[in-house]
């Protein structure tokens, strides 16, 4: 299986230290510290609070923070919110469709870190960057920002629905991935108020 060779060949060349620091937000001991995110790339500790004010006390933030599920997938006010965002933040370098580009390609199945399988794995890499050209984007996303981005990314999945680890069994069945020329209209039913 070619995808399988790729991914091993990923985990060679990073040697098994790194990907011990690269395998990521771990939960907690307990419900009422939640989520730990590190750095994709060093493991550090990434500080939450940090960056662009707000977009932090939201029913969804307060959930992903505490349990690492994105109550944006799949919901489409939020989807056109994260076409919005994705198209100003990411597009110029990860390709419209998140094809690639000077970064790599976020539709498919394949991924340099395997943490951004998981939606607190991308939260990380997007809230702390990864190498390179890749930087932060918390000064320019909140955290609820970058929660409608993923929601956006995870709609453009071109590979296998079995795959997406990052949908439930129920999100499975119900699955529709992006269709070129779909629109979202500004009162999208959803979590997510049209952006400012
Ligand atoms: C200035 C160019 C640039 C911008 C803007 C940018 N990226 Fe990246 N991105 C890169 C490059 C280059 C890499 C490869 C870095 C690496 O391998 O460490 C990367 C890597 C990534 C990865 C890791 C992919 C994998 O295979 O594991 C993710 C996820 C990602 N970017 C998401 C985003 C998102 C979401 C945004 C917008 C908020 C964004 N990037 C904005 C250039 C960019």
């Amino acid at each position: 299986m070619r995808h399988t060779n790729r991914v091993l060949a990923a985990f060679l060349a990073l040697g098994f230290t790194s990907i011990g620091v690269a395998a990521l937000a771990q939960p907690n001991a307990g419900p009422s510290t939640g989520m730990t995110f590190r750095n994709t790339v060093t493991g550090e500790e990434l500080n939450t609070s940090e960056g662009k004010e707000g977009g932090r006390d939201t029913p969804a933030v307060k959930e992903f923070f505490q349990t690492g599920k994105n109550l944006y997938i799949d919901d489409k006010s939020c989807l056109r919110n994260g076409e919005s965002l994705f198209a100003t933040s990411c597009s110029g370098c990860h390709g419209h469709l998140a094809e690639g580009k000077l970064g790599p390609g976020l539709n498919d199945n394949y991924w340099t870190y395997p943490s951004n399988t998981e939606d607190t794995g991308l939260f990380a890499t997007i809230f702390g960057g990864a190498n390179g050209m890749m930087g932060p984007h918390n000064e320019n996303l909140t955290p609820d920002e970058m929660l409608q981005t993923i929601a956006w990314i995870r709609h453009l999945y071109t590979g296998p629905v079995k795959d997406a680890v990052w949908l439930n069994d129920e999100q499975k069945k119900t699955y529709t991935p992006y269709k070129q020329g779909e629109t979202f209209p500004k009162d999208a039913p959803g979590q997510c108020p049209p952006l400012e």
